[in-house]
C-alpha cells in the first residue's frame, strides 16, 4: 500500500483564500456540467422536499465529526463524477461498468461514498423526500456543505440534475486529468468541459485540502533515470 503525505496549509489566510477562488469555480463546475436536459433552480424541491438542504447539511456535519477525510473526498468525489459525462452521480453506480473502480477513480474515498450514502439515507428517511430527490443533487448540495464547513464560502446551488442509469467505466481514463498532465493537456481537457485555464487554476485550489499517494509526485522530487539529478519538472 502506498505512503500517504498528508498536505497542510501554510496558514489558514492563504487557505481561506484557496478555498473561496475554488469554491467559486466549484460552482461554475456544477453550471457547466450539469445535465442538459435539466432544468436547475434552486426552488427545485420546494414542493417536493423542501428540507432537502438541511437534511444533507446533517448528514455532512455528522460525518465530518467523524472523520475530516470525508471533505476532501467528497470535494474530489463531485469532481470526478461531473468531468465523466456530467454530474449525474455515475460515479457511484455499482456494477460491472461502475467508474469507482477505473483509473483514478479507484482511489476515491470510502469516507467520501459513505458520505452521500448516509445524506441519500437521511433524505430519504424523510416521508415526504423519500426517492424525490436525485443522487447528483445530494452530491453537489454535499460538496458544497463540504466546502463551507472547512473554512471555505458558502454558495447557493441549483437544483433538478438527474441521475445517470449505466456506469461509464471505459471513458473515465480519458476523462479525468493525470498526475503528470502538462498545462496543455491540462487546458484541453477543461476546456472540453466548458471551463478557462482560469477555471482550472482556481479549480486546483480544491488541494488545499487532502492527501496524495507519493507515487503521484515522488518522480519530481527523485528522479532516477538519465544519471544525473535533474531538477523537477515544474521547476525547469
Ligand atoms: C487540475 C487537474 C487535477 C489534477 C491533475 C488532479 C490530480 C490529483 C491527484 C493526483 C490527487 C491525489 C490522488 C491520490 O493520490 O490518490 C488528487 C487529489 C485531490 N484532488 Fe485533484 N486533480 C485535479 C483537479 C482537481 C479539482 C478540479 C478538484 C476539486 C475542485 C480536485 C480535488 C482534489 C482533492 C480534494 C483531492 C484530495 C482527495 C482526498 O484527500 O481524498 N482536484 N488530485
Amino acid at each position: 500500500m502506498a505512503a500517504r503525505s498528508r498536505r497542510s496549509p501554510s496558514s489558514s489566510s492563504r487557505r481561506s483564500q484557496s478555498m473561496v477562488a475554488a469554491a467559486v469555480v466549484v460552482i461554475a463546475l456544477a453550471l457547466a456540467l450539469a445535465p442538459a436536459q435539466a432544468q436547475l433552480s434552486q426552488s427545485y424541491y420546494a414542493s417536493t422536499c423542501p428540507n432537502v438542504e438541511t437534511l444533507v447539511r446533517g448528514a455532512v456535519t455528522q460525518k465530518l465529526q467523524e472523520t475530516f477525510n470525508a471533505a476532501p473526498g467528497t470535494l474530489r468525489l463531485f469532481f470526478h463524477d461531473c468531468f465523466v459525462r456530467g454530474c449525474d452521480a455515475s460515479v457511484l453506480l455499482s456494477g460491472p461498468d461502475d467508474e469507482h473502480s477505473a483509473g483514478a477513480d479507484t482511489t476515491l474515498s470510502p469516507d467520501a461514498l459513505d458520505l452521500v450514502t448516509r445524506a441519500k439515507a437521511a433524505v430519504d428517511a424523510d416521508p415526504q423526500c423519500a426517492n424525490k430527490v436525485s443522487c447528483a443533487d445530494i452530491l453537489t448540495l454535499a460538496a458544497r456543505d463540504v466546502v463551507s464547513q472547512t473554512g471555505g464560502p458558502y454558495y447557493q446551488v441549483e437544483l433538478g440534475r438527474l441521475d445517470g442509469k449505466v456506469g461509464t467505466r471505459a471513458v473515465v481514463k480519458h476523462s479525468l486529468p493525470g498526475a503528470g498532465f502538462d498545462l496543455d493537456q491540462l487546458n484541453t481537457l477543461f476546456a472540453a468541459n466548458g471551463l478557462t485555464q482560469t477555471d482550472m487554476i482556481a479549480l486546483s485550489g480544491g488541494h488545499t485540502i487532502g492527501v496524495t499517494h507519493c507515487d503521484k509526485f515522488v518522480r519530481r522530487l527523485y528522479p532516477f533515470k538519465g544519471g544525473a539529478a535533474a531538477p523537477p519538472r515544474g521547476r525547469r
